[in-house]
């Protein structure tokens, strides 16, 4: 579809200790527009056309983090994580920043630059000099249609190591807390679509193994958090559900459940729900 894709107006990327080719046009600025790197300061998020400048600013920058609430650390063998809350409202110039970096990396996904209306929550490793973003997720403040996720990223320098599943298991986890059933806006990536599609998998697949009796799809809602027509189509996708006399009908023996989950492939890095502090926007 390239054809319908405005041409990649910046090349590469600096951010941190990583340098990573772009894939998208991203509506930056006019002066920022066709430069072969774009320099990010690491913690704010501002961006530069040469690497002294950038290093100027971070010499100022106190920032160590992202400049929101942490509402999740942990630490497991796998490493030392956090998850920062970005308000859009409070924090514009960070957000934008946000959004020119990710929209170099997505594709037909709408970016909203009126940031206002959106949390931005923002995962990132932990060492001695702070926090380092590894990617994000946003959601609106208040989604009249039940998103709980309208763009999410991982930066190409850390995608593939369980980073994607770990903000999806997170953005059902909050709609947990907030007692609602939720769903990603719209259209998903390919890459965004088998995520997902995986996520659902495990995840419905496990609470239905753990079940001895029957068990309904508004249950299986209410336990996952997860929406009703995203339940029907993962059991469909894997042929576990049949239509009759007017209701959906589970029929999964045991031994296809595990092969079915096998496949679904591992949960990646894993959300400890105990570690969340958070209280929903209100
Ligand atoms: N090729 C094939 N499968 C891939 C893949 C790739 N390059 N990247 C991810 N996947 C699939 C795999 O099934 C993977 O599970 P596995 O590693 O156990 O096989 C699963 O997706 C998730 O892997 P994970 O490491 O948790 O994901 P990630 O941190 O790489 O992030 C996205 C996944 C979608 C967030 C990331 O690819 C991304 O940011 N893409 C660009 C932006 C985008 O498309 N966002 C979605 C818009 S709706
Ligand atoms: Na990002």
């Amino acid at each position: 579809h390239e054809e319908f894709t405005k041409v990649k107006n910046v090349e590469t990327v600096e951010l941190g200790r990583h340098t990573m080719e772009t894939w998208y046009f991203s509506p930056l600025p006019a002066e920022y527009s066709n430069c072969k790197v774009l320099y990010f300061a690491e913690f704010d998020l501002q961006f530069f056309k040469t690497r002294s400048e950038m290093l100027r600013h971070l010499s100022k920058c106190r920032l160590q983090h992202p400049p929101g609430d942490e509402i999740y650390r942990n630490r497991t063998a796998k490493g030392r994580v956090s998850m920062y809350e970005v308000d859009g409202k409070k924090e514009k110039l960070y957000c934008q920043n946000l959004c020119y970096l990710a929209k170099l990396f997505l594709d037909h996904k709408t970016l909203y630059y009126d940031v206002d209306l959106f949390l931005f929550y923002v995962l990132c490793e932990n060492d001695e000099r702070g926090s380092h973003i590894v990617g994000y997720f946003s959601k609106e403040k208040c989604s009249e249609e039940g998103y709980n996720l309208a763009c999410i990223l991982t930066l190409p320098a850390y995608q593939r190591k369980g980073y994607g599943k770990f903000l999806i298991a997170m953005s059902y986890e909050l709609s947990k807390l907030e007692g609602k059933v939720g769903t990603p806006e719209r259209p998903l990536s390919d890459l965004g679509n088998v995520s997902y599609r995986g996520y659902w998998t495990r995840v419905l697949l496990k609470v239905l193994r753990e079940r001895e009796g029957a068990i309904s799809i508004r249950e299986l809602g209410d336990l996952t958090a997860i929406k009703t027509d995203d339940i029907i189509s993962t059991l469909q996708f894997l042929n576990l559900i049949q239509y009759q006399k007017g209701q959906h009908v589970l029929c999964a023996a045991p031994d296809v459940l595990e092969r079915h989950l096998r496949s679904a492939g591992s949960p990646g890095l894993e959300v400890d729900p105990s570690k969340i502090v958070w209280t929903p926007y209100s």
